[in-house]
């Protein structure tokens, strides 16, 4: 749904909290590629009636630029979830492009928020199927469901790791979210990042790395953000500023590869439509129909990133 938003970036998901006016302001002014204005886990439970006008004010009247906007609603356990999306979505306006749904843990849970908006696009007379959806695995029983998750609404558009949540739902020894054990001898969330990627694009969705809470660690960020970079993922959440420019930089292809990328393409045409050959050389390594389809995919990202094939 939401084909404004479906295939543009998300390197930097760029979180607010909804109940900070100041942040809200700040917000449009990070050259993040999304922007969530949150209305959950970063909002006390005080705050959350009253963070809803905060956060339709600032969809309304803050210059977002063309990036990708979207509002975190409360969880389905909890008390909030239609009261956040009757209020936001009712009255936010057009240039709210989607709904993030927290600790998913059903494919039910997906398809209640998708009759739910569609009720509320009716109501309010947003154009319908409008708004997209943005679902997070973060508890164990949504990791179990994450296929049926995944395939439970056409509005979905990306499919999220939640680390922080996640670790306390498997009871794991941490009290820091998303970041390495050193004790553990390998990737601790090796099979849950394969898992998720594997259920996103096997049903066409973006899939989104969560936070790195050592906000003030860039190296650790950028060292950290390659695992899920290196696996396919489309991007990461980043809580800073400075955390968006290290996300930004990551989920790019270099200049070099989006290059490379597009000489495998017109080397690979070359072969197959003039020499009527399935795999030639290219330089020292023989590439066929499958390089032609990794080509393809840098070509599409570093598009999304706005880079341009170097001239020559
Ligand atoms: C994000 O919501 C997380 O729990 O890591
Ligand atoms: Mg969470």
């Amino acid at each position: 749904m939401s084909e404004r938003s479906r295939a543009l970036p998300r390197r930097s998901c760029f979180s607010t909290p909804g109940s900070n006016e100041r942040f809200l302001e700040k917000a449009p002014t990070v050259p993040a590629d999304m922007s969530f204005l949150d209305l959950e886990d970063s909002v006390a439970p005080l705050e959350k009636e009253a963070a809803r006008a905060k956060v339709v004010e600032a969809v309304r009247k803050h210059p977002w630029d063309d990036r990708v906007l979207c509002v975190r609603v409360n969880a389905w356990d909890s008390e909030w979830t239609y009261g956040d999306v009757i209020e936001v979505v009712g009255e936010a306006g057009e240039r709210l492009d989607e709904v993030m749904l927290p600790k998913v843990q059903s494919a039910a849970e997906v398809v209640a928020l998708d009759l739910l908006l569609s009720q509320v696009e009716k109501r309010s007379g947003l154009p319908l199927n409008h708004i997209g959806i943005e679902a997070q695995i973060e508890t164990t029983r949504g990791l179990i469901n994450v296929d049926e998750i995944c395939a439970a609404s056409p509005r979905l558009e990306t499919i999220i790791f939640g680390p922080a949540d996640f670790a306390a739902s498997m009871e794991m020894p941490v009290l820091t979210g998303g970041v390495q054990i050193p004790e553990y001898p390998g990737d601790h969330f090796n099979y849950v990042f394969s898992r998720i990627l594997m259920a996103g694009r096997a049903n066409g969705l973006q899939v989104i790395d969560g936070p790195y809470l050592k906000v003030k660690d860039m190296d650790g960020l950028r060292q950290f953000a390659q695992r899920t970079r290196i696996l396919g993922y489309d991007g990461k959440w980043a809580l800073t500023p400075d955390q968006v420019t290290v996300c930004n930089e990551v989920y790019s292809p270099t200049q070099e590869q989006f290059d490379r990328a597009w000489d495998i393409l017109d080397a690979y045409d070359k072969a197959t439509q003039h020499e009527r050959k399935g795999a030639v050389m290219f330089g020292d390594e023989m590439i066929d129909e499958a390089s032609r389809k990794m080509a393809n995919k840098f070509v599409a990202r570093g598009e999304r990133a706005g880079l341009r094939r170097s001239a020559g």
